[in-house]
C-alpha cells in the first residue's frame, strides 16, 4: 500500500492516545509511519544509537513468539494498562504469516489474535500467501469465498492492496 494511504488513513483515524503494533519486527515500520507503539519480535538486535531514538519516538520492542498463547498474554496486558487496543496493526515478516511452517490452524489463530486485540474502528495491514493457498484452498476464488466469510462472522471489511505472481497478498482489513 502506498505510503500516502497509510498517512491519509492515520491523519484521520490515529489520536494521540492511540498506539500501534507492528508483529515480526523491531519498529522500522511504526517508524516509517511516524507513531509511537509496540513491535514485537523474537529477538531485539537493535543498536545502542536505534535504542535511544526509538525512546524520543515512544516505539518499544518487546522480545517474544507470537505463536505462543503467552506473548498474547502479555499484549492483552499491555491493551488493559493503555485503555485502548492498537489503532493499527502492521504484521509484515518478511513474506509475510505464510512462512511460518505450521499447521492452518496456528495461521488462523495468528489472524485472529491480531484481530482481536486490534481496536474497533483500527486497521490490521498483514500479507497471507502462497501457504494459506496451496495447502487449505484450491485457487484464489475460493479464498475469497473464505474471506468474505470471515469478514462477515468478524465484522470487518477489508481491501487487496497488492497480488503477487508467487501467491502472496497484502490485505488491509478495517475492523468495524
Ligand atoms: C526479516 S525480519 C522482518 C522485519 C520487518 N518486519 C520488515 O518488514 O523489514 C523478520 C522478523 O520477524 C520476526 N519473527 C519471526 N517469527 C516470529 C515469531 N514467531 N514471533 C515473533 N517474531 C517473529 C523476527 O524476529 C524478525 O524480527
Amino acid at each position: 500500500m502506498p505510503q500516502s494511504e497509510f498517512n491519509n488513513w492515520l491523519s484521520s483515524n490515529f489520536d494521540k492516545e492511540d498506539w500501534g503494533l507492528e508483529l515480526g519486527g523491531i519498529g522500522g515500520h511504526l517508524e516509517v509511519l511516524g507513531i509511537g507503539g509496540t513491535a514485537v519480535s523474537l529477538g531485539d538486535g537493535r543498536t545502542i544509537q536505534q535504542k535511544i531514538k526509538d525512546m524520543e519516538l515512544d516505539i518499544h520492542v518487546r522480545s517474544g513468539n507470537l505463536l505462543l498463547g503467552e506473548c498474547w498474554r502479555e499484549l492483552e496486558n499491555e491493551k488493559f494498562k493503555r485503555q485502548r487496543g492498537p489503532k493499527i496493526i502492521i504484521s509484515y515478516p518478511v513474506g509475510g504469516w505464510n512462512l511460518i511452517p505450521l499447521h492452518q490452524v496456528f495461521y488462523e489463530k495468528l489472524f485472529l489474535n491480531a484481530f482481536n486485540i486490534l481496536e474497533s474502528g483500527g486497521m490490521l495491514f498483514t500479507t497471507t500467501g502462497s501457504y494459506f493457498k496451496v495447502h487449505k484452498y484450491s485457487g484464489w476464488d475460493e479464498w475469497d469465498r473464505y474471506f468474505d466469510l470471515m469478514a462477515r462472522k468478524y465484522d470487518f471489511s477489508y481491501r487487496v492492496t497488492r497480488k503477487s505472481e508467487l501467491g502472496s497478498r497484502a490485505l488491509m482489513i478495517l475492523k468495524n
